[in-house]
């Protein structure tokens, strides 16, 4: 049996709506804090993670096969193989702030809020702007508003967030989208099977 790691919320859902549409029969347990379950032919068992584990489980072995956003992916940068884009997840990493012009400000460099460190450190660095990143885990956007940041880097997907806190996005970084990744062991040991299911959701 493959076992497949699903990210918690609003992905998992695309996915799962996604791989029924191709003929999977999957139906998410409700009321349950049960972690994992299995498609209703038990042919699949799904683990229910946190986004940012997805990587994790799959590098591990915990998973044979995850669904991660390329946002997360670059940022953990684990060692797992990134076998189909799903294009579904669709979103942008981007510097937003409430000042176009915050990067220009300051000599001493621009404070930067965000639960992307990898991704904003390299970015600014790319840029030749010295960047001081402070990590926060949500509502990043509250950040500048507060003064403790001149900008954030984080994702955007319908800019709600963005638009109702009175921020807009400065700069694009790069778009996102949710990946099929596998295991790299697993991929050669399991190849029949996950070549199967490539072939139904691709
Ligand atoms: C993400 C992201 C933005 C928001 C963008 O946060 O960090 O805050 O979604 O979505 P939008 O463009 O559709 O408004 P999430 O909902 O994961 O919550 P968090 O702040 O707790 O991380």
């Amino acid at each position: 049996m493959i076992t497949i790691a699903l990210p918690k919320g609003r992905l998992m859902e695309e996915t799962i709506n996604l791989f029924n549409s191709k003929g999977l029969n999957i139906e998410i347990p409700k009321n349950t804090r049960k972690l994992f379950f299995y498609d209703n032919d038990n042919k699949y068992r799904f683990l229910i993670v946190r986004a940012q584990d997805v990587a994790t489980y799959v590098e591990h072995n915990a998973a044979d096969l995850g669904i991660a956003g390329l946002d997360v992916l670059k940022e953990h940068k684990n060692d797992v193989f990134e076998l189909m884009d799903l294009n579904i997840g669709y979103c942008k990493m981007v510097v937003a702030g409430n000042d176009k012009n915050c990067f220009g400000k300051k000599n001493g460099g621009v404070r930067v809020a965000t639960k992307f460190v990898n991704i904003a450190k390299d970015y600014f660095l790319s840029k030749d702007i010295n960047a001081e990143v402070i990590k926060l885990y949500g509502s990043i956007e509250l950040a500048p508003i507060l003064g403790i940041a001149d900008c954030i880097v984080d994702i955007v997907s319908t800019g709600r967030t963005l638009k109702e806190n009175g921020l807009a996005v400065i700069e694009e970084i790069f778009e996102s989208t949710a990946m099929l990744i596998a295991n790299k062991t697993s991929f050669y040991t399991n190849n029949t099977d996950i070549k199967k299911l490539l072939e139904t959701v691709g």
